[in-house]
């Protein structure tokens, strides 16, 4: 299934490398209307396939006239599809249909005093803009740019203007044509959120579509048609993307699903008990709990290089859920379906596999490696094109329980890709130490923060154990022994992320309890890097 299909509408973010693509895309889910980036060399048929009921143009960081400066097919802007472009959006538009962009004298970076030049703030000639309705003859705007458009293309009128940018916006309300050379889409713009509504619901008479509600109804009678009267495994790990899914399915289908839990023995202290005690006796279905990690140590004896580490993981996954199926197809009902928890993000990071982007790869998630010879599996993702604060938002509205709802994510290759080097048993011990500590000292201040201010600040926090030593001294001994390494974030989607501003004495007590507890370790270090440049995860 597509998420378009459980709206019924569909936004297109055309993406010319914005440092504000994706924020774009949440701001107009946002609003209740569902959306997607594409690439912007995507050709006008191929959009125009999509059935887009609008277009926004991203900024980006080129000039428009850069030797390889991204440019659009022509043919997007003739679909008859109202267009809104947003800053590199508006310079595209305004060159492609034969305006003039220069540099100016000046750039213009952060919040800006903006003058609207319509018929609703006294202009004569310009009729009013139904982009800018409900806002304020003044109002301030946030610019991030040098080159402006300097001549509008024919049939299009300026709408307003900052004392360095005299288009700061424009439009052809005949065709649809809209484009601003702000940012409506970041928070410094005041009035950002009121243009977008304006954009999408009076200019596109688009409807808010996109709730919860919808999408669990939408999303269960697509598993329905897809799956019909076929058997599905769903590969669980207990995290709120895989529980999601199950409860999608569960409701969707039945005891037509089997829950398979693989054990890989990179779980967290006390993880794999509480897995099955949630899926046993919380939920109603059917599971399975593959005790793999023997055959896990195995497969990662002497192996170092991340990528190396996820690709066995993640292989080893698809046999041991292909095992399973063939186990259960011994009653004469064969498995055709896999539904697994994969969310946008991962996709996205993975290198884009369905996107049709042009996003690097960045990490391998262990559930987008490819089938190795002898396993196949239809798959089912209904959480493909979600965010993650958008998967917790759809578990609570499944009623889910808040312990899983509000879980921090865990990677599927587990522990392995927090011990640096080679995986080992006294290592994954130390590190399950400290990482229970980690998750016991700052799920209570995340939770006293609940309590006082009604939001959790820390989005993921965790151990990380690398591959070097450091001299200590313990009770007057020398030590030469292990670092731990503590990772804690801020973020909402996992797309970003800055590194958490946590009290010096909760970053003591951790310290000194983890040095104190876990034999092996005479030394912690607090990551404070943000993502970009880092990732979260180590590897
Ligand atoms: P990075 O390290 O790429 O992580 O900034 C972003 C988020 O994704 C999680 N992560 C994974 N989740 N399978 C998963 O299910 C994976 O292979 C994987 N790798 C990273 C990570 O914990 C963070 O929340």
């Amino acid at each position: 299934m597509t998420a378009q299909s459980a709206s019924g509408q569909l936004v297109l973010v055309v993406d010319f490398g914005a440092q504000y693509g994706q924020l774009i895309a949440r701001r107009v889910r946002d609003l209740g209307v569902y959306s997607e980036i594409v690439p912007c060399d995507m050709p006008a048929e191929e959009m125009s396939a999509l059935v887009p009921a609008a277009i926004i143009l991203s900024g980006g960081p080129a000039s428009v006239y850069a030797e390889d400066a991204p440019s659009i097919d022509p043919g997007v802007l003739d679909l008859g599809v109202p267009v809104l472009g947003f800053c590199y959006g508006q310079q595209i538009m305004a060159k492609t249909l034969g305006g003039t962009v220069s540099h100016t004298d000046k750039g213009e970076y952060g919040a800006a005093p903006l003058e609207r030049l319509d018929g609703a703030c006294g202009s004569a000639q310009v009729p009013e803009s139904m982009l800018f309705a409900g806002t304020p003859c003044e109002q301030t705007v946030w610019m991030s740019h040098r080159d402006a458009v300097s001549q509008v293309p024919e049939g299009f009128v300026v709408t307003s203007r900052t004392d360095v940018c005299p288009v700061a916006s424009m439009e052809c309300s005949e065709r649809r044509l809209y484009a601003t050379q702000f940012h409506p889409e970041v928070r410094h713009t005041p009035y950002g959120d009121q243009m977008l509504s304006n954009f999408l619901f009076e200019i596109c008479g688009l409807e808010r579509t996109w709730t919860m509600d919808s999408i669990i109804e939408d999303s269960v009678a697509a598993i329905r048609e897809q799956v019909g009267e076929s058997r599905v495994i769903l590969g669980l790990s207990g995290g709120v993307d895989s529980s999601v899914v199950a409860a999608l399915c569960a409701k969707a289908i039945g005891d037509q699903l089997t829950c398979v839990f693989v054990n890989h023995g990179l779980l967290r202290q006390d993880e794999p008990e509480e897995v099955e005690e949630v899926f046993t006796k919380q939920f109603d279905v059917d599971f399975v709990h593959v005790h793999a990690e023997d055959r896990y140590a195995g497969l990662l004896a002497g192996v170092t290089d991340p990528e190396a580490k996820r690709r066995i993981i993640g292989e080893q996954f698809w046999k041991e859920f292909f095992a399973v199926a063939e186990d259960l197809a011994e009653d004469g009902r064969p498995v055709q379906y896999l539904a697994q928890g994969t969310i946008y993000p991962d996709i996205i990071e993975s290198g884009a596999r369905k996107t049709g982007g042009k996003a690097s790869t960045i990490k391998s998630h262990h559930n987008l490696i490819p089938f190795p010879d002898g396993v196949h599996f239809d798959l089912i993702e209904p959480l493909d094109h979600f965010f993650k604060d958008e998967v917790r938002a759809l578990g609570t509205a499944l009623g889910l329980p808040d312990h899983i709802v509000h879980r921090q994510p865990f990677p599927g290759p587990g522990l392995a890709i927090r011990i640096i080097g080679e995986v080992t048993p006294e290592k994954l011990t130390m590190l399950k130490g400290a990482d229970a500590i980690v998750r016991e000292e700052l799920d209570a201040y995340n939770e006293a923060q609940f309590e006082e201010r009604g939001e959790r600040p820390v989005w993921q926090y965790f151990a990380v154990l690398p591959d070097v030593k450091s001299v200590g001294v313990m009770g007057d001994e020398r030590t030469y022994q292990r670092p731990i390494i503590l990772r804690a974030v801020e973020s909402s989607d996992a797309m970003t992320a800055d590194w958490a501003k946590l009290p010096c004495e909760l970053l003591g007590r951790v310290s000194s309890r983890i040095v104190a507890e876990v034999p092996g370790i005479n030394r912690v270090a607090y990551d404070i890097t943000s993502k970009p440049p880092a990732t979260i995860e180590w590897e």
